[in-house]
């Protein structure tokens, strides 16, 4: 029988025999993926598990606390924590394409995992979250562009000049198996089941220009509406949901005062693979109290809108 059971036990059985004694280290991002990962290999392999968290300043509000809170403190994993924030807004100054944008922040990112590796000189081996779909997905393409696509997809994608080798313990399974693992690993159900979080996070949330006080707004904003999905039971009813920045400005009233402040785009979607998706049909009221949390309670922004636009012509995310 292929229960999550055996899958824990054979994947521990089966990491413990390839990489022995040795030295492994993951990038950790947060996500599902290289979260079960993580957990995973920490049973395994306990202090021979080194882990790279790399915060962008392009997270959601206190993820990257979060982070270091369920692994290095809960669960006694080694992960090393580099606060890239000031990097990363730096190298995105003045950049306003989404492609660069992303492009800027995918290299970064390899950039700052290869120098923490390059510390840590006794590890041999990289371990990686890639899953089933993903192995399908490059198998499936000639020229292993697919596989150029999910690692630039992710944050997971890493250097291709560096001499370890790799462990993928979740080669073999489908998502819904990988979650199942979390769950069974002691992740809690909130990280295992998490909505899909693009790897140059709010970079491509932030229209145009990259800014702190932008990445700010945002986090406020979106954590307003992601805590009430959760709260009216909605977030497992949609298979994205989050806020998107528009650096235009908007003219409102408070009490006897104007005010011109920036607008907040709230998205949600439902889909099954993310390739087409509808926009999904938020109860008024819902939409309605979002929208006089975001404006009382985020000081900056003046108006709020919904995202009607269904997938195509629309994409999930903004950039
Ligand atoms: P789009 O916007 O293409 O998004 O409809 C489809 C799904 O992919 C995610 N997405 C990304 N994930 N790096 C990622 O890791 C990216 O550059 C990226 N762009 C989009 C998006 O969040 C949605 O789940």
């Amino acid at each position: 029988l292929w229960t999550t059971n055996h899958i824990a036990e054979d994947s521990i059985k089966a990491v413990q025999a390839k990489v022995g004694t040795d030295h492994v280290i993951l990038g950790l991002s947060g996500g599902v993926d290289s979260s079960v990962v993580a957990a995973l290999l920490h049973k395994a392999i306990g202090e021979q598990l080194t882990c790279v968290f790399v915060d962008t300043g392009l997270l959601r509000l206190h993820e990257g606390d979060q982070v270091m809170a369920t692994f290095a403190q809960h669960m006694g994993v080694k992960v090393i924590r580099v606060d890239a924030e000031q990097r990363y807004l730096h190298a995105l100054q003045g950049v306003t394409d989404p492609e660069q944008k992303r492009k800027i922040i995918g290299g970064l990112f390899i950039d700052i995992f290869d120098e923490e590796a390059g510390k840590l000189n006794n590890a041999k081996w990289l371990a990686q979250g890639t899953i089933y779909p993903d192995v399908i997905e490059s198998a499936g393409s000639k020229s292993g562009k697919a596989h150029l696509i999910k690692s630039h997809h992710n944050v997971g994608g890493l250097p291709e000049n560096m001499t370890l080798k790799l462990v993928e313990p979740l080669r073999d399974l489908f998502k819904d198996e990988v979650r199942k693992l979390g769950l069974e690993l002691g992740l809690p159900a909130d990280m295992v089941f998490r909505h899909p979080f693009p790897g140059p996070g709010l970079g491509v949330r932030i229209l145009g220009e990259v800014k702190k006080d932008f990445a700010d707004l945002l986090r406020k904003a979106d954590a307003i509406f992601i805590e009430e999905l959760y709260r009216h039971d909605l977030y497992d009813k949609v298979s994205q949901a989050f806020a998107v920045f528009l650096p235009v400005k908007s003219v409102g009233v408070m009490g006897d005062g104007r005010r011109y402040d920036y607008v907040i785009a709230i998205r949600a979607v439902e889909t099954i693979d993310f390739m087409t998706a509808r926009w999904a049909h938020l109860p008024y009221e819902f939409l309605d109290l979002i929208s006089r949390r975001i404006i009382n309670e985020v000081a900056g922004i003046s108006r709020v809108t919904y995202d009607i636009s269904g997938k195509p012509p629309a994409t999930i995310e903004w950039e």
